[in-house]
């Protein structure tokens, strides 16, 4: 992948579709398009909309799985090489390292770009505390977005009529954490976690 400037939303999803697998492609512009459906529906504020003629959830969308299909041992080298920090869970699963290494291309990509664009990016495989409404959005599509077939559209349907977005997320992440134990994937993340404590305080759960 050539990390030249890019300019436009089409240059940036023409290089998605030249990096990952068509499947991932179509499940990058799912999570851009819902991604800006959740901040609508939800009446969002919380987020710095527009960049340089880029939209927050149509950029975060088709930049969140820039790096997923990069081998383990290509992002951790990715992280030693730019100084990223990695965390005990991303060392027992590199998989989840894909996020911060996506936001780190961006910022290659399109020098300057929000630095809460980057966090929703960088923070959207599990989670972590004190998510603006962006990365919440980001987060939640990642899951329901249309191409992801796990889900019936009643299961995705219960997550979007959820009366916040706060509540949307909580369920999802509820869920994420039973099935990753279920399956014996992983434990919850600290991110994950941190994000559950948050969202049950602003719940009053
Ligand atoms: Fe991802
Ligand atoms: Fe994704």
């Amino acid at each position: 992948m050539s990390l030249q400037k890019i300019c436009t939303i089409d240059q940036l999803k023409n290089l998605l579709k030249e990096t990952v697998s068509q499947k991932r492609y179509l499940h990058s512009l799912g999570v851009a398009q819902t991604t800006e459906m959740l901040l609508e529906h939800y009446k969002c504020t919380n987020y710095e909309k527009t960049w340089n003629g880029f939209s927050a959830g149509e950029f975060c969308g088709v930049i969140h799985d820039l790096a997923r299909e990069l081998p383990a041992a290509d992002l951790i080298s990715y992280c030693r090489k730019n100084a990223i920090d990695i965390t005990q869970s991303e060392i027992e699963s590199p998989v989840l390292i894909h996020g911060k290494v996506s936001a780190h291309m961006a910022k290659v990509l399109c020098p300057g770009y929000p630095e809460s664009w980057r966090r929703a990016v960088d923070v959207h495989t599990t989670g972590d505390s004190a998510m603006d409404d962006l990365a919440l959005a980001l987060f939640a599509a990642d899951f329901v977005e249309p191409t992801r077939v796990f889900l019936t559209d009643e299961k995705r349907n219960e997550y979007i009529s959820k009366p916040s977005l706060d509540a949307c997320v909580y369920a999802i992440l509820c869920d994420m954490i039973a099935h990753w134990k279920e399956k014996g994937y992983h434990e919850a993340s600290e991110g994950s976690l941190a994000l559950r404590k948050d969202l049950e305080i602003r719940l009053g759960l």
